[in-house]
């Protein structure tokens, strides 16, 4: 079976989806993901943050957090509450989105804030807010699982006690067949697709949504496709946690071993003592002064000078009354 469509709008090229032989239009097998890699503490002033290049899905996420929650009334007398925004840049899909936030971009801020809440010791912060900023660079199909990810991860870096890190993938129906993974034409031209949730630790599904048609046998082999590429997606995760903090481990070891260094060249290179330090600067006085032979020398070439001066000038008096007489 060979599916063709047009894949997108704008761009006319035709596409085949899905080849009998499961092989996608960008050359993926069922089973396969896109390539996913993170990005840990990319933000100075938030929190914690994290970014995630999935395909070709660029999302940031922000954390600010706990801290007071305004307006109070809001607060929760035994937890903290777990607030996001997901937003989409304008320029982030072909064509032009809207600034104002509208019902998709509310629901998915919504269920992102749902999924989340189960990994975080919310318990520990009551009274306050931790606030989760999600923002969609570039979209291409799967950014609510992605943006779960990246938001897990960018609370991991603010430092917030979790019981495990959030893990989100989508697998989806096409013409059929079970794929993992959706892009956006997969997910346009579909007939299905099912984000799902997972904290793989504890193995517990926190989200599992659903578009679409799926039958029984589709919806089984679709769930057996996304908890291992939970899995792949969680050991990324990690090792982008790990990688950012043994830089910082490293970085530490290097300024405390440069200090120790520089101690220890203090000790085997004594500072010269103040003695020499006046000696020399006497020196340089001394050398400034005239010695007394000089002075005199300078003094008598003056007077010498002077003497001269003189002299010519009785000439030249003398050779004026002479010529008055004549
Ligand atoms: O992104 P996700 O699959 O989680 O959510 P969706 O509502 O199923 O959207 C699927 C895809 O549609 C997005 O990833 C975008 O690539 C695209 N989209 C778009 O082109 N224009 C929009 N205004 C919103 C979404």
């Amino acid at each position: 079976m060979i599916i063709s469509v047009k894949k997108m709008a704008k761009e006319k090229e035709e596409v085949v989806l899905i080849t009998k032989d499961g092989i996608r239009h960008d050359g993926r097998k069922k089973d396969d993901l896109r390539d996913i890699s993170f990005q840990v503490g990319v933000l100075d002033r938030a929190d914690g943050s994290a970014l995630i290049t999935w395909g070709r899905n660029k999302i940031l996420a922000a954390v600010y957090g706990p801290r007071e929650l305004h307006p109070k009334h809001m607060a929760l007398p035994d937890r903290a509450l777990i607030r996001c925004e997901y937003r989409m840049a304008t320029f982030s899909v072909p064509d032009r989105k809207s600034p104002a936030p509208k019902r998709r971009e509310r629901e998915i801020s919504k269920i992102l804030a749902e999924a989340l809440e189960p990994s975080i010791f919310n318990y520990l912060y009551p009274r306050s807010v931790i606030d989760v900023y999600i923002n969609v660079l570039q979209a291409d199909g799967g950014t609510r699982c992605a943006a779960i990810a990246v938001a897990s991860l960018a609370l991991a870096d603010a430092g917030i006690p979790l019981k495990d890190l959030v893990v989100g993938c989508a697998a989806g129906n096409l013409y059929d067949q079970a794929v993992l993974d959706l892009d956006d034409v997969e997910d346009k031209e579909g007939q299905g697709d099912m984000p799902l949730a997972y904290l793989p630790h504890i193995d517990e599904i926190v989200l599992l949504q659903s578009d679409g048609v799926f039958s029984p046998d589709l919806y089984k082999t679709a769930l057996d496709m996304l908890i291992p590429a939970c899995k792949k997606i969680y050991k990324l995760q990690r090792d982008a946690l790990k990688s950012k903090y043994s830089q910082i481990t490293e970085e530490v070891a290097d300024a405390s071993g440069k200090e120790a260094k520089s101690k220890e060249k203090a000790k085997k290179e004594p500072a010269k003592p103040a003695k020499d330090g006046k000696k020399e600067a006497k020196k340089k006085t001394d050398d400034k002064k005239e010695k007394p032979g000089e002075k005199a020398a300078k003094k008598k070439k003056f007077s010498k000078k002077s003497d001269k001066k003189i002299d010519d000038e009785k000439k030249s008096s003398a050779k004026k009354e002479k010529d008055d007489k004549k």
